[in-house]
């Protein structure tokens, strides 16, 4: 069965406790991502692990090769449960990760990769000297990372059913860009439902605004569930 993560995208420790405390029991996955995690650092995760949550820890780290191994071990030391490098960092760097992750025991995390970021097109790969197309690149950074010992990737729901075959059935594929039926798509230019996502092979579903913003978000977060279910 898939997992719902929601998106902490939100100010401040106090916001992220009131956040995971409203939904309690219906969600035991957050994701903190680089702003919150730079405004407040580690104490944000020690704030929803204290609540026997989950963690996946997105700040895309993309360095020397033993300078992501050391933060690999510092997110592990934290107890975060997933965390993201950039796969154009190379197959060292990626390695490295993995490896650092496994020295970590019971605590290691698991290592996603990014592959194209969404904010990129075209012109944007050509600038910085990339000339296969964004599927092109998507594809080879996405096997990259996987054959140097990434467990899965984050990519769009548009990509899933696509890096499923291409990265078989062991691949943690992980989705941001899932709407439920009916809602607002924000700023979200591509949009899948949950049960779209979850039909096409994504294996944690990457929320925020649908339930963060919601009137009730624990109402709103068990709706995605049921949605998710239909997609089985
Ligand atoms: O509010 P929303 O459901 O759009 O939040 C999705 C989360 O996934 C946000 O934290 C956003 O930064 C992240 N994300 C995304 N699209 C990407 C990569 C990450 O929406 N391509």
């Amino acid at each position: 069965m898939a997992e719902l993560i929601v998106a902490l995208d939100v100010a401040s420790v106090k916001e992220v406790e009131r956040v995971v405390d409203l939904l309690g029991d219906a969600v035991s996955f957050y994701k903190v991502g680089l702003e919150l995690f730079s405004a407040e650092g580690p104490g944000v995760v020690a704030a929803v692990k204290s609540r026997g949550k989950n963690v996946f820890l997105d700040l895309k780290l993309h360095d020397i090769p033993r300078t992501v191994g050391r933060a690999v071990k510092a997110g592990a030391s934290l107890g975060v449960d997933l965390m993201t490098v950039h796969g154009v960092g190379g197959g060292a760097m990626i390695r490295a990760a993995k490896e650092a992750a496994l020295s970590c025991g019971d605590r290691a995390p698991k290592i996603l990769a990014v592959t194209v970021l969404t904010s990129l097109d075209q012109n944007d790969l050509t600038d910085i000297g990339v000339s296969r197309d964004v599927r092109g690149q998507v594809e080879a950074i996405g096997e990259l990372a996987f054959t140097n010992g990434a467990d899965g990737i984050v990519c769009s729901p548009q990509e899933v059913r696509h890096m499923r075959t291409l990265l078989g059935p062991d691949a943690l594929l992980v989705t941001p860009g899932v709407r439920p039926e009916g809602a607002d798509v924000g700023d979200q230019k591509r949009v899948m439902t949950p049960a779209e996502a979850v039909r096409d092979g994504s294996t944690h579903l990457v929320i925020g605004r649908p339930i963060l913003e919601a009137a009730s978000p624990r109402t709103a977060a068990l709706e995605i569930l049921r949605q998710m279910t239909e997609g089985l």
